[in-house]
């Protein structure tokens, strides 16, 4: 009988695959030695692996290049990283070697803009898109940016009482729409809260924007919250936003770009088969087609990708030091740490990582249910993609089984506030970073210690005179 670890992944993947191959019976996640990563830091350990940024923006530009090439395509392709999927210095410095432009989402990204500037990481030259609700606050830094020679910036107006603090630049701004969709059938919503109503756009512009001497609309934006999906849902949201584009370019011959923000998918599953050259060929295709009709000139295409720059570079590893069999069905391996405070996208959108053993290929599985240490009920993980239950290899005596959660880099860490009070008290992991230099050599560092009861108690007011 073939009821190894290692034959159940055999039987339902191609393995190994890109990313992820066996050295023995250890996993190792893009040819780095998971074995001796845990035996000289131990675990909880949580990895980001800095290559696959640059390896994801180059696949990225390839696409759209390709695209491009292939139907005749006469605009320039911008690849903006959307900050706020990874705030890290060593993620943002990654990106920035890649010649990547950036996108923002709040006053406090203009800070990280600005400590960019001083580190002489990015100059005043690069493209700066500002998206998301303008608080007073965001709007004084960007038109502060904007003062002090960082004339490629790009306020994206989430709705139309944004306009009044940028009337009285002193000089040529261009600024940008963003339209508000329409959610998915299956929302608790019609339209997006994000953005302006499709109805308002061409009455505001050509109200407010159009007569003022130095603003300049150059950008439509449009954004699916659920991503880029070969469905009938988004085609039909692209094709409002590409009428939309005809019809302001219509009246306003200097728009020149269309932003099709982010939501790139990534692998969340060995069996993933989404195939990304096909859908950016059919957005390109699709922009050229309307623009060709409506015999204007093709945009500049600007992206936003997150999730798809950042996600597949990060990974969370637990020891299971514990089983509960609780009836006679559910077993349950508990691990060292926490999945609601270390990957809370599991925990709060249901959102499912690749989840594999380190160890201990070749053992026989059984079907677990993932348990952390919070007391919380919800602090579990139960499903993959594709079937819904967890199968793990079965720990004989003492031996010791690890388990790591992958394509784990973006937006964890914000949104489970790293280095801050966790759920109780249970310390973020250390954390390791692995770069690789100019010859293809891997190195590592750690980048933080696990999280100190100290610094928590610090944070609570304990320590306070
Ligand atoms: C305006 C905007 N652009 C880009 C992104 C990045 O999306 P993703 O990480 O799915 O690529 C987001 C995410 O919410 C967004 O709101």
């Amino acid at each position: 009988m073939r009821d190894r670890y290692i034959d159940l992944i055999e039987q339902t993947y191609y393995f190994p695959q890109e990313g992820f191959d066996l050295d023995g019976d250890w996993l190792r996640f893009n040819k780095v030695d998971l074995k001796d990563l845990i035996e000289k830091y131990g675990t909880p350990l949580k990895i980001s692996y800095l290559p696959k940024i640059e390896e994801n923006i180059n696949r990225a530009r390839r696409w759209f290049h390709e695209a491009f090439e292939s139907l005749g395509y006469n605009g320039h392709y911008y690849y903006c990283y959307c900050t706020k999927s990874s705030h890290f210095a060593f993620v943002l410095d990654e990106v920035l070697a890649s010649n990547a432009q950036l996108e923002t989402s709040s006053n406090y990204d203009i800070y990280l803009i600005r400590a960019l500037y001083k580190k002489k990481k990015i100059d005043k030259a690069i493209r700066i898109i500002c998206n998301g609700f303008k608080t007073d606050q965001y709007t004084q830094s960007i038109l502060e940016l904007f003062a002090d020679g960082f004339n490629n910036i790009v306020p994206i107006l989430d709705n139309m009482d944004e306009l009044d603090a940028f009337l009285n630049v002193e000089k040529d701004l261009n600024i940008g729409l963003r339209m508000a969709a329409e959610e998915e059938p299956n929302y608790q919503f019609y339209t997006s809260r994000l953005g302006i109503r499709q109805r308002d756009m061409i009455p505001f512009y050509l109200e407010k924007i159009k007569p003022h001497p130095k603003l300049h609309l150059k950008m439509l934006h449009f954004f699916i919250d659920s991503g880029i999906k070969d469905s009938a849902y988004y085609w039909s949201e692209l094709n409002k936003c590409l009428s939309m584009y005809v019809e302001l370019k219509k009246v306003c011959p200097e728009l020149n770009s269309l932003n099709i923000g982010g939501g790139m998918p990534i692998r969340y599953s060995l069996g993933s088969k989404f195939d990304h050259g096909y859908i950016i060929e059919e957005i390109v295709n699709k922009i050229k087609t309307f623009c060709d009709e409506a015999e204007i000139d093709h945009p500049n295409i600007y992206t936003e990708f997150g999730n798809f720059t950042v996600g597949e570079s990060g990974a969370t590893i637990f020891e299971v030091i514990g089983q509960k069999k609780q009836n006679d069905s559910e077993l349950w391996y508990m691990i060292n740490g926490s999945l609601m405070t270390t990957i809370p996208d599991a925990w709060g959108l249901n959102q499912r990582f690749i989840l594999l053993p380190i160890n201990s290929w070749n053992q026989v599985y059984q079907r677990t249910i993932i348990g952390g240490l919070s007391c919380d009920v919800s602090d579990y993980y139960n499903s993959e993609v594709h079937i819904n239950q967890v199968y793990m290899p079965k720990i004989m005596g003492d031996q010791k089984l690890y388990i790591g959660f992958f394509h784990t880099g973006a937006y964890q860490d914000s949104i489970s506030g790293y280095g801050g009070i966790k759920h109780c008290l249970i310390p973020g992991p250390k954390h390791i970073v692995i770069e690789k230099d100019d010859k293809g050599k891997l190195s590592h560092y750690v980048f933080n210690e696990e999280q100190s009861a100290e610094s928590m108690l610090n944070i609570l007011g304990y320590n306070r005179e």
